[in-house]
């Protein structure tokens, strides 16, 4: 990794379905970048700061219809906002590795897509309120019936998502791919329905290119 990098930090996102790997992988490059000497911050949304794991549990926990589609979008920006201001971008300032678990691409599919169309009141309110991208962002790819039956089997309380369904976790998929187009610069795509380090070894060859 460049010198230019190492001053300025490396923000790195990884996106895709509920049960796609993201999580594993987000893990495995933070081991790997740490084993060969950088100051990483492994992150994740919602959450990510102390207030911003407390919005996690509104949004995450309960029924499917808990909140309308524009309030959870004003909910999960909040999160984020907290969460750029005390974790992302004091690390970025200081040189680090900054991996997120889920960023602003998310809140382009989940609350963009998923009930109607608000890709527009979302882009405006990041515009506003958040303003930046990720360096690279890491699309896990994944069957949907094979990503929600991964992520079921977790049991934890935080399935409202996932109650949702797969005919949700289709269109996801469906709208992740076209985000890739549209980001074209920032995307990588990698195929998530291998075994885990297979997808971890082009996970590195990506970061590592792109460093
Ligand atoms: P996400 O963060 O995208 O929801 P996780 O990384 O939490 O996904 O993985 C969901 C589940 O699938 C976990 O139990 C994990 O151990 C398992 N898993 C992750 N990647 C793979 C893979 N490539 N092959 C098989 N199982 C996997
Ligand atoms: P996450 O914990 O990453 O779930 P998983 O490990 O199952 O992928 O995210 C929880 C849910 O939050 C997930 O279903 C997607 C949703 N989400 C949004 O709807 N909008 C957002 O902006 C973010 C960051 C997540």
């Amino acid at each position: 990794m460049s010198e230019a990098f190492a001053a300025k930090g490396l923000f790195i996102s990884f996106e895709g379905i509920d049960g796609s790997g993201k999580s594993t992988q987000a893990r495995l490059l933070a081991d790997h970048l740490r084993a060969h000497g950088r100051d990483v911050v492994l992150t994740r949304e919602p959450g990510g700061s102390p207030g911003a794991e407390e919005i996690r549990a509104l949004v995450l926990q309960g029924e499917p219809d808990r909140w309308s589609a524009e309030t959870e979008l004003l909910l999960f920006t909040a999160a984020r906002r907290d969460h750029l201001e005390r974790t992302i971008r004091p690390a970025l300032a200081a040189g680090k590795v900054v991996i997120c678990d889920r960023f602003a691409d998310s809140t382009r599919m989940y609350q963009g897509l998923s009930r109607g169309d608000l890709r527009q009141a979302v882009d405006d309110l990041h515009t506003l309120m958040i303003g930046v991208e990720p360096d690279l962002t890491i699309l896990i790819d994944m069957d949907p019936a094979k990503g929600l039956s991964r992520a079921l089997a977790r049991k934890t309380v935080e399935e409202r998502f996932e109650d949702f369904g797969e005919e949700l976790q289709a269109k996801m998929r469906a709208g992740f791919l076209a985000l890739a187009t549209e980001f074209a610069d920032r995307f990588t795509v990698i195929d998530g329905g291998r075994s885990i380090d297979d997808v971890a070894k082009d996970v590195i060859n990506t970061v590592t290119f792109r460093t």
